[in-house]
């Protein structure tokens, strides 16, 4: 059985991290999210949530190099010799770079990006309807996942909230710094022949059947 070293890649609201979730429930590698990792950091108030905080609200991208070092870290750790899911890295051609120093310096290798494609349209549909809880970070949709009560967290009742960058305004900022920066990478891992596209449009029960029969196909490979 080959293992899923993956890439998740796709516009903000595509539901990387909705499909990484289930994922990891059914194969158990880790999700290393780098936007989970940071938002993390901003709520410990630790020095890298300092120095990111503004950086994230605004809908920018924090730099490369402090990228690079969270990422090596992370893929570091013991429970990623079996496989994981990269969630939000590379987000530019530079860390796509420093990804390929950090994998072969862990003597790992890429299994395939799997880039979830949906419209613009869907994904700011997506976006302005997303609640989290500012608990346990569990995420919610208005319109498709809705919270059993109300605007309360399932699991402990704390009162939902919008993520800071997905105001209106800076969600349009999120989508062209994706156009910019971030697409050519789907030009970059197909040329290197790595790349499946999923069409992500489908409610998340059809998505993830279609992520999940990609995976066992690259299982078996
Ligand atoms: P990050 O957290 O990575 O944000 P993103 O890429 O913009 O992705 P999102 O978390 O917005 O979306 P998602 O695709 O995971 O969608 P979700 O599953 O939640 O990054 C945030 C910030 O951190 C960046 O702007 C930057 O500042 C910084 N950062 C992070 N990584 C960085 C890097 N490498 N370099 C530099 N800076 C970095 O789904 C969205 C909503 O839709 C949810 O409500 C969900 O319930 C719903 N949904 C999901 N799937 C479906 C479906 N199939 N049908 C209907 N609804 C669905």
């Amino acid at each position: 059985m080959k293992k899923l070293n993956l890439i998740f890649l796709g516009p903000p609201g595509a539901g990387k991290g909705t499909v990484a979730k289930d994922v990891v429930e059914r194969y158990g590698v880790p999700h290393i999210s780098t936007g989970d990792m940071l938002r993390d950091a901003v709520s410990a108030g630790s020095e890298l949530g300092k120095k990111v905080q503004s950086v994230m609200e605004s809908g920018q991208l924090v730099s490369d190099e402090l990228l690079f070092n969270l990422v090596k870290d992370r893929l570091s750790k013991n429970d990623c010799t079996n496989g994981f899911i990269l969630d939000g890295f590379p987000r530019n051609v530079n860390q796509a770079e420093d990804l390929d120093k950090i994998l072969k310096e862990l003597e790992l290798s890429l299994t395939a990006v799997i880039f979830l494609d949906v419209s613009e349209d869907e994904v700011v549909k997506r976006i302005s309807n997303r609640r989290v809880c500012p608990k346990c970070s569990r995420v919610y949709n208005l319109i498709s996942l809705k919270p059993k009560k109300d605007t309360q967290c399932d699991d402990d009742g704390t009162p939902l909230i919008q993520r800071e960058d997905d105001k209106a305004e800076t969600v349009r900022k999120r989508y062209q710094i994706y156009i910019d920066k971030t697409s050519p990478l789907i030009r970059l891992y197909r040329d290197r022949n790595q790349i499946i596209t999923i069409d992500a449009s489908g409610t998340v029960d059809k998505v993830d059947e279609i992520v999940f029969n990609t995976l066992e196909e690259l299982r078996q490979d």
